[in-house]
């Protein structure tokens, strides 16, 4: 994780927060590569769950919403967890936490210290937000704790703009906030965050949803497999029932295996008709459905598919991570990120063999301008050829092209496959197709 870490900072990918005023804890920024390769997971992401479905829709809803929101979502009550604080240096842990609480113990014990905890505390996990110029006159609300009721509270709005018929599914990507009792492991738990979530809306039906369920649980999970996480690196985890978010019917986890033990990437939640029943209950607006065919009337359940896009760029930056000795070089060894093509922040990068020779840099900037058109691309002339492939490997680009002195004889260039290290000759006139196969493969 610290190589990662380092690397993530080095090249640009993840940087702490605030840095230069000493950081804000559990807050982070990502840098020109970490903000393409999360783009490119959101637009996967919207490409599998919406582009490619025939009933979903997007949505972008407000950060701020009405704090009476967070009363019927039943996140002022119940978003808060019990803590325990320790009494030697005041740092707070859910009373759940049983692993970290005896790691923290054997710190201070470390220290000759014996740790005393409080008693259970509730915290709102919420974070709350002043909206009002005048002091003294501000409203309390929130920054929301989960996007996912921007969608509901729009459930109506969509219905009555569209011409939607259950079952149908609302999308949204968005930032989310919560008061983090212990951020940390890097980006893994922080206090700002992404989340990708799909609102499905169906009839409420016991059997019919469980199946609607199961459909997309596999999908979410060979969603993550399709875009390089290992088979055996992923698994399902069943919420027990003591573990059931206050909205849940039924929740199961996607779990990735990470340095520091298996951990949450996704949940799928069967969230019944909690949230449009306490909505229409809040807010006193109808939200139920009339299906046209059958004259009923009813509020729809919802299957949720609740994930995090910080989680993701993680965990996907784990498994690319690895260390190899190079067989075609000097024996050195190489750093390679490797990234599916479709998530790599550069998919290819073009070079000169020499700088110095101008018809060469003429004839690759001439292919860099126009693959820019299609791809992102890097450019790189500087240093030799060994130690520019290694840097992109680095960054984890698929494809390397070079321009040398054949290219001028014969419209041909040298491309170098990041995994592999393989080179072969092709003809200018084929890179844009060669990429585009590679990459979709
Ligand atoms: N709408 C349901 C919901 O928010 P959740 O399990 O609390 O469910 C869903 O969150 C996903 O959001 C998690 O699986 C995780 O990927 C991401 N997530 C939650 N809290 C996070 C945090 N503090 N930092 C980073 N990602 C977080």
């Amino acid at each position: 994780m610290l190589k990662l870490v380092s690397l993530c900072k080095r090249r640009g990918f993840i940087y702490p927060g605030s840095e230069i005023y000493g950081g804000l804890k559990g807050t982070w920024d990502y840098g020109p590569l970490g903000n393409e390769l999360k783009f490119n997971l959101k637009q996967e992401w919207w490409k599998t769950m919406v582009k490619e479905q025939e009933n979903v829709v997007g949505v972008s809803a407000a950060i701020l919403m009405s704090p009476k929101v967070w009363e019927a979502s039943g996140h002022t009550q119940s978003f808060s967890d019990p803590l325990i604080e320790c009494k030697i240096c005041h740092q707070r842990f859910k009373a759940d936490q049983e692993e970290l609480i005896k790691e923290h113990e054997k710190l201070h014990l470390k220290k000759k210290e014996k740790v005393e905890w409080t008693e259970p505390k509730k915290f709102n996990l919420l974070v709350e937000a002043k909206l009002g110029v005048v002091e003294g006159e501000k409203n309390i609300t929130y920054l929301r704790g989960e996007i996912t009721q921007g969608v509901h509270v729009n459930f109506k709005n969509v219905l009555n703009s569209s011409r939607l018929k259950i079952p149908f599914g609302i999308a949204q990507i968005g930032k989310a906030f919560r008061n983090e009792i212990t951020p940390g492991n890097f980006t893994y738990r922080s206090i700002e965050f992404e989340q990708m979530e799909l609102q499905y809306y169906i009839k409420p039906d016991e059997k019919e949803s469980m199946k609607q369920y199961e459909l997309f649980k596999n999908m979410r999970m060979d969603w993550y497999k399709n875009l390089g996480i290992k088979k055996d690196k992923l698994r399902f985890r069943e919420h027990a029932k003591d573990e059931l978010a206050h909205y849940a019917k039924a929740a199961w986890d996607i779990e990735y295996n990470t340095p520091f033990g298996w951990k949450e990437c996704e949940g799928i939640h069967h969230r019944g008709d909690w949230d449009l029943s306490r909505h229409q209950k809040y807010s006193g607006q109808d939200m139920s459905y009339f299906d046209e065919e059958t004259k009923e009337k009813f509020i729809p359940w919802a299957i949720e598919t609740s994930g995090g896009v910080d989680r993701a760029t993680l965990f996907f930056l784990i498994e690319a991570y690895s260390e190899e000795k190079d067989p075609a070089g000097d024996g050195a060894s190489r750093v390679v990120l490797k990234l599916h093509p479709k998530l790599a922040p550069y998919k290819v990068a073009v070079f000169p063999l020499l700088k110095n020779k101008p018809e060469l840099v003429k004839k690759a900037r001439g292919i860099y301008q126009n693959l820019k058109k299609n791809f992102e691309v890097d450019w790189d002339e500087r240093g030799n050829i060994g130690k520019r492939y290694f840097a992109q490997d680095e960054i984890g680009t698929p494809f390397c092209i070079t321009v040398d002195f054949e290219t001028m004889e014969n419209d041909t260039v040298t491309v170098r496959e990041r995994d592999t290290m393989k080179q072969e000759r092709i003809k200018i006139s084929e890179i844009k197709e060669f990429l585009e196969k590679k990459i979709n493969e």
